[in-house]
């Protein structure tokens, strides 16, 4: 089976390449960024023949994924010193996976984006769009309208921005005492007005990735604050392979009309746009699409596209392409799934727990499953891990 781009089979290659030392639970402190990408691979379904953009893309390993899966994607960030770390990475990914990957890379201002219009077909901006900052006006407006000119005309972007958790909107041009460089935290309102206004660009899905679980064992906050106060440093690298599995169900996808209930647990805004067919300025729908150049080249070359030959654009802008070969097509087997086992906190009692019981059960049921995907055998490890976190959470 190959794999097919869903965020169980991310886990399980960043599983293949890192082992148990995963990176993203011991940077991620917030423990969002896996919500991220499982929301960007829910709304993208990658296609391997798909003109793919990061914006904003630092060292991530979701774009090292992209490739791995067959695309070429483009990394774009302001600072240059992002590619020879990216490259780094996609060497250690192609010697776990034995895969050849495709990536280029572009040191450029998001906000300005010098690439050619309707080129994309699906773009990411995680994380990113709240650090950008320029004296043209409002950067992340700026960079929701280069995506708007960038983006095919039905061409979908995934955009994540960090909230404020019910406290008022924040902008930081310089950094303070919380984070070095500039930042934003967003409200509902001025998300709608910053991020879900461009006029070229429909809101497909609004999602708040919130610090919280259906399960009423573990209450709101509850698992965030035991990964993030009561783990030493050193426990947090040895359960970081436990951590996708964990944040899978403490850190859920909410709607925003839930999270508007409770602000206080929402750290993250999730959203999915779509370029109009018919965007404003623009009289009837272009025939011919795809304007990427070839080479160095901003975009991928999959078989079977059209690519200009106009000349790169004259500036400030750096392109590179790490010609790191074809990808091949390495199957990744499915485990067999085992049945899962009930845990010692399985609830029994009357009818009204029973919409309860079968909320736990359904967790209980992902975990085992994503477990055993991602590590080829359940050994109940992870709910151990959750126990764990019961009784300390107790304690505390
Ligand atoms: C938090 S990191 C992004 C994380 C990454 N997307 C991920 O998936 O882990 C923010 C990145 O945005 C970049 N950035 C900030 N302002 C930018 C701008 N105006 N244009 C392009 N990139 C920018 C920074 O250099 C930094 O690498």
């Amino acid at each position: 089976m190959t794999p097919t781009g869903s965020f169980d089979d991310f886990l399980k290659f960043e599983r293949q390449v890192f082992g148990e030392n995963l990176p993203i639970p011991i940077y991620d402190g917030l423990m969002i960024r896996y919500g991220e990408y499982r929301f960007a691979s829910e709304m993208l379904a990658f296609n391997p023949t798909d003109a793919v953009l990061d914006l904003g893309c630092e060292t991530n390993i979701f774009i090292l994924y992209l490739a791995y899966l067959g695309m070429c994607p483009l990394g774009v960030d302001l600072n240059p010193a992002v590619w020879p770390d990216l490259q780094a990475r996609a060497a250690l990914v192609e010697r776990a996976t034995g895969r050849k990957l495709r990536i280029n890379f572009c040191a450029q201002d998001a906000t300005q984006l010098d690439l050619p219009p309707a080129s994309v077909d699906k773009a990411i901006a995680i994380s990113s769009i709240e650090h950008m900052f320029c004296a043209q006006g409002n950067g992340d407006q700026l960079a929701i309208a280069s995506l708007a000119r960038v983006l095919k005309p039905g061409g979908l972007a995934v955009v994540t921005v960090p909230m404020s958790e019910g406290d008022p909107f924040h902008e930081e041009p310089v950094g303070d005492e919380i984070l070095a460089g500039p930042y934003r935290l967003y409200t509902p309102e001025t998300l709608q007005e910053r991020i879900l206004s461009q006029p070229d660009l429909e809101v497909v899905r609004l999602g708040y990735l919130a610090h919280s679980t259906p399960d009423p064992r573990f209450p709101p906050l509850y698992f965030f604050r035991f990964w993030r106060d009561i783990l030493t440093e050193a426990e947090r690298a040895k359960w970081a392979w436990a951590n996708p599995i964990l944040v899978s169900v403490f850190n859920p996808i909410i709607a925003p009309e839930e999270g508007a209930s409770r602000l206080e647990t929402v750290n993250t805004a999730l959203v999915c746009l779509r370029k109009r067919a018919w965007p404003s300025g623009i009289a009837k729908a272009p025939e011919t699409q795809t304007v990427f150049h070839q080479t160095p080249g901003y975009l991928h070359s999959a078989p079977g596209r059209v690519f200009s030959d106009s000349p790169l654009p004259e500036g400030k802008t750096i392109v590179h392409n790490a010609g790191l070969g074809e990808p091949s097509a390495m199957p990744i087997p499915l485990p067999e799934a085992r049945s899962p086992e009930p845990h010692p906190l399985a609830v029994t009692g009357n009818e009204a727990q029973l919409a309860d019981r079968q909320r736990i059960q359904a967790l209980e049921k992902r975990v085992v499953e994503l477990e055993t995907y991602v590590h080829g055998v359940h050994r109940g490890r992870v709910w151990r891990l959750m126990m764990r976190a019961n009784r300390l959470m107790g304690r505390s």
